[in-house]
């Protein structure tokens, strides 16, 4: 069952996100630029950790998916040939009223009407039908006066060359709405440097970007985001089992991070694009949108992509298989947002409990995740050796962990702030430190404090962080 909305739970976690360095929005101080936004230190190390343990599962223990990263600026006809240019649309309408924007699709699904992936004639006739029985309204205003719906192309259009020139459909180039074109296109030269055997994935990290006609979910829909994607190449006899195999390994991922089975779902699409034979996505019970949404899609998507890429640029993208057999391989795609997936471990990681008459702010990500492993605190600021003690022990901790040197305001308010950004561990050195040689370490979660001896502490943190 999906989490009953909490219509606060949004601008809370927006609020912590700003408020303690996780996600800035862009440009703030010329007044924001729409759907953009900046992460700071935490927010990129949250992020990082994110990508790596994708990173850590889709290649480095793989021996069959290999790296690359790619330019985002990429020969224009690329985005012609997979049928981008001029068909990566969505319906958009417009309320006369309110001059507020939004998607045909969407503003049909709260009608129950499901459009995802319908013609904008489709749209049209949909519409005309709650037109006629009185029922459509802006979600905005409840105006009446809405436009029919119309084309709107996602691609964000660039130009390069001479600065002197003229931006022209000439000399246009497409920022890359999704990085898995680049994969395509370096397809062969994998194959013939790597001299890899079918089948194979090559996985790359990246920004992608779409002229997202709304974008008013914090980061889950914005104009310029992160990919994480694999396509893995085979023979097409390969497909079913390979889709099945890499189905239940991207859902492994997400219990292995942490997400319990009972917050994620899958979702079949019915309506395929001409050359997809199978596409799922896997959804997450958000609780600040009260529903389940996609955050990562599982697609088969035939040969098409290599075979248009192929006739476009003349170049033969074959495979030769051992029995000298010639074929166009096809792909299973896996296609994770980076972002939406950060948005959804800080969805899961926030609580808030209720500590004596204080509602104590905690962000529970998985250890493995979290930006700060261990933050250290001398318990006075003002004691220099407290202070001394206390860094050396920061640069010690710091050679292996992300750490952090807190002496700002008294014990309660760092750890207030620890646990707001989600740190696993605080130790703190005192007098006793200075002649005992060991030192306060508190639990993030059970707030339980034990006292470890220095000499020890690299062994327990050894422990406490091994997965
Ligand atoms: N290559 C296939 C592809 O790009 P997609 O379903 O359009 O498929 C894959 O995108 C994933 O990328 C989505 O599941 C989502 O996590 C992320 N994504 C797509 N558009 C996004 C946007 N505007 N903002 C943030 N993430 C986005």
């Amino acid at each position: 069952m999906a989490n009953k909305k909490d219509n606060t739970a949004l601008e809370k976690i927006v609020s912590l996100c700003k408020r303690r360095g996780f996600v800035y929005p862009s440009s703030e101080i010329y007044g924001g630029l729409a759907a953009i936004y900046d992460y700071g230190h935490y927010g990129t190390l949250l992020k990082n950790n994110i990508r790596d343990s994708w990173w850590k599962d889709m290649i480095q223990m793989r021996d069959d998916v290999v790296g690359l990263d790619s330019a985002i600026f990429m020969h224009p006809t690329t985005w012609v040939a997979s049928g981008h240019v001029g068909g990566f649309n969505d319906p958009q309408i417009d309320c006369k009223v309110c001059k507020n924007r939004f998607r045909a699709d969407h503003l049909l699904k709260s009608y129950d009407i499901e459009a995802d992936k319908a013609t904008l004639e489709e749209i049209n006739k949909h519409l005309s039908e709650l037109r006629a029985k009185k029922k459509l309204k802006c979600p905005n205003c409840g105006s009446t006066n809405l436009t029919d719906a119309k084309v709107f192309s996602l691609m964000v259009k660039s130009n390069i060359g001479s600065p002197t020139e003229e931006f022209t459909e000439e000399n246009v180039v497409y920022l890359r709405p999704e990085t898995c074109g680049g994969i395509y296109l370096e397809y062969k030269n994998t194959v013939d440097s790597l001299h890899k055997k079918l089948p194979f994935g090559i996985a790359q990290v990246g920004k992608a970007f779409r002229n997202e006609i709304v974008a008013r979910q914090f980061i889950f829909r914005t104009r310029e985001f992160e990919q994480m994607e694999m396509q893995y190449f085979l023979h097409p006899s390969m497909m079913k089992e390979k889709y099945e195999m890499w189905k239940e390994l991207r859902w492994n991922w997400y219990l292995a991070n942490g997400i319990p089975a009972d917050k994620i779902k899958w979702y079949k699409h019915e309506k395929l694009a001409h050359y997809a034979s199978e596409a799922y996505d896997i959804l997450y019970d958000f609780k600040i949108f009260g529903d389940f949404d996609e955050v990562e899609g599982i697609h088969a998507r035939g040969n098409w992509d290599l075979t248009q890429h192929a006739k476009f640029s003349g170049v033969d993208l074959n495979y030769t298989d051992d029995d000298g057999k010639k074929f166009v391989p096809h792909v299973m795609e896996t296609s994770a947002g980076l972002n939406r997936m950060l948005l959804m471990f800080l969805d899961f990681a926030y609580s808030e409990e209720a500590v004596k008459d204080e509602t104590r702010i905690v962000m529970k990500f998985p250890k493995h995740l979290a930006p700060i492993k261990i933050a250290i605190f001398p318990l006075l600021r003002n004691k220099p050796e407290l202070v001394k003690k206390a860094k050396e022990l920061y640069l010690k901790l710091a050679k292996n962990y992300m750490c952090e040197f807190d002496d700002n305001g008294n014990i309660g308010k760092r750890y207030r702030r620890q646990d707001e950004i989600g740190t696993p561990y605080c130790v703190t050195v005192d007098f006793d430190s200075l002649e005992k040689g060991d030192v306060t370490v508190r639990d993030r979660d059970t707030m339980e404090q034990v006292r470890v001896k220095i000499a020890d502490l690299e062994n327990f943190f050894q422990d406490k962080f091994s997965r």
